[in-house]
């Protein structure tokens, strides 16, 4: 069966088959696009990040060679930058309207279960963050100004569910904390090696070692798509049964020798009672779930208007005074 994706992701690939890439690229292998300088102009410029950089609740990181990042106020960027320091626009969707309807539907025509966002890198030459995997899939869209990427073909682990950086006490400390996981230091002779200009795209697998470094310097936006569960759901679902639930408290001198019969009788009943909940999910409930997260309903339904309008109720003319005298239901 052949899927009709929507324009945004399609115009972030092309001349790449958005399906091509559903198939053989996405959580598998890397992908690099050249494109022409002017592709995302429409989408995202200096201009748009210029101004977001002025808003005061702005979330912006600063690093240098290392895995450290410290959060920054957007008055402090520049000097961050002029000593040096790589900086790191977080959550651009909030501020800026295209980036927010790009984010929406290519999620959704992507079919896709995740909380994606928007941040932007700005680095001066040679700078970016050392060798790392991330826990979640990236597009990287070059702005301006240009960036080395080193990376791997394939994710050293698909399914990795936390950052990790090539640093060796990291490894060995992830190898020790996860066993059965192992996951490979990269090997770094065996990467491909691009210098990304404006217009070019770079797509990286969730857990795909990587390196970016500018060069002389570089603006680049990155869609970053955080990934949902089976167990994500499964918890929002359960959240409204048991979240606010506390477990007793149990008076004791110590740890008790055995489980307190108070205690045991609470997680007997806990148990009993998430199993009838388990045992009336059905596969629809969590097609619900997907449906209502990946196609979220944008604005008023028009059934609801018609019945408004039906009602009467839209015909009304609101006092001038209205929104200064709220009506607290009394
Ligand atoms: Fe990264």
């Amino acid at each position: 069966m052949t899927t009709t994706f929507d324009t945004a992701l399609q115009q972030m690939l092309n001349p790449v088959n958005a399906e091509f890439f559903r198939n053989n690229h996405w959580e598998r292998e890397s992908l690099y696009v050249p494109g022409p300088r002017d592709k995302f102009a429409e989408l995202f410029d200096v201009k748009t990040l210029e101004r977001i950089m002025t808003r005061s609740e702005v979330f912006i990181k600063a690093g240098g060679g290392s895995a450290a990042a410290v959060q920054l106020a957007p008055d402090q960027a520049k000097a961050a930058y002029k000593a040096g320091m790589a900086l790191c626009v977080q959550n651009l969707e909030k501020y800026d309207p295209r980036l927010a309807a790009f984010s929406r539907e290519a999620a959704s025509s992507f079919g896709l279960m995740a909380s994606p966002r928007f941040n932007c890198y700005i680095s001066s030459d040679g700078k970016g963050f050392p060798m790392h995997c991330d826990c979640h899939s990236v597009w990287v869209l070059q702005i301006a100004g240009a960036k080395r990427w080193r990376y791997d073909n394939r994710p050293a682990m698909p399914y990795l569910w936390d950052a990790l950086f090539a640093f060796p006490e990291w490894l060995k400390a992830f190898n020790i904390k996860h066993p059965d996981a192992r996951i490979a230091a990269p090997v770094e002779d065996e990467m491909a090696d691009q210098v990304l200009e404006p217009g070019d795209l770079l797509y990286l697998p969730r857990g795909t070692w990587h390196e970016p470094k500018a060069v002389g310097y570089s603006i680049a936006l990155t869609w970053a798509c955080h990934p949902r569960s089976f167990l994500d759901v499964l918890t929002d679902r359960l959240e409204r049964d048991f979240e606010r639930v506390p477990v007793p408290p149990t008076l004791t001198d110590g740890p008790p020798p055995s489980l307190p019969p108070s205690l045991e009788r609470y997680f007997a009943d806990c148990i009993e009672r998430m199993r009838d909940r388990l045992a009336e999910l059905t596969p629809a409930d969590f097609y619900e779930a997907w449906r209502s997260e990946v196609f979220p309903q944008q604005g008023v339904p028009d059934a609801l208007i018609a019945q408004l309008m039906t009602d009467g109720l839209l015909g009304q003319t609101l006092p001038q005074d209205f929104w200064a005298t709220p009506n607290l239901g009394s």
